[in-house]
């Protein structure tokens, strides 16, 4: 069973909500994915560095005894919860903006957090298909 391990800012509910109703179109071997959302779930606003903390440490407790957790952070740009991600020891988060980021981030990078923006005029299909790349592309080592 795979993990996702979601969470947003005021910004982001949205995007998050049609991400988590998607879940199980994530894997490419259709591995079934149970949700930890860890909010927010309305447009009043919340401070994205919260919400991290709250994402973090699930993605960081789940990885003990889950065969795969995908872990994904989204605000306004994106940046806000990178930023604020990226200061947690283990982290390697990458704001993904087109698929070659979704793609090398993984394969170059071995990140362990992906995180989006909302705002940026970005088709819903779009967004989910740099999603499924991240998922889905393996770190190559070295
Ligand atoms: C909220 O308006 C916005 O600033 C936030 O979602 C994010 O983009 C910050 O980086």
């Amino acid at each position: 069973m795979a993990m996702l391990v979601i969470g947003c800012d005021h910004a982001g509910v949205e995007l998050k909500n049609n991400i988590i109703s998607r879940r199980d179109e994530i894997h490419a071997g259709g591995m079934s994915v149970s949700v930890m959302d860890m909010g927010c779930f309305d447009d009043k606003s919340v401070d994205y560095p919260d919400i991290v903390d709250k994402v973090i440490d699930s993605y960081k407790l789940n990885k003990q005894n889950h065969e795969y957790v995908l872990g994904i952070l989204i605000c306004g740009t994106g940046l806000g919860m990178s930023m604020s991600a990226n200061k947690h020891k283990g982290i390697r988060a990458a704001l993904v903006t087109n698929p070659d980021l979704a793609e090398f981030s993984r394969r170059h990078n071995d990140a362990n957090i992906l995180c989006l923006g909302a705002r940026g005029n970005v088709h819903l299909d779009v967004i989910f298909a740099w999603v499924k790349i991240f998922a889905n592309t393996e770190f190559e080592g070295g």
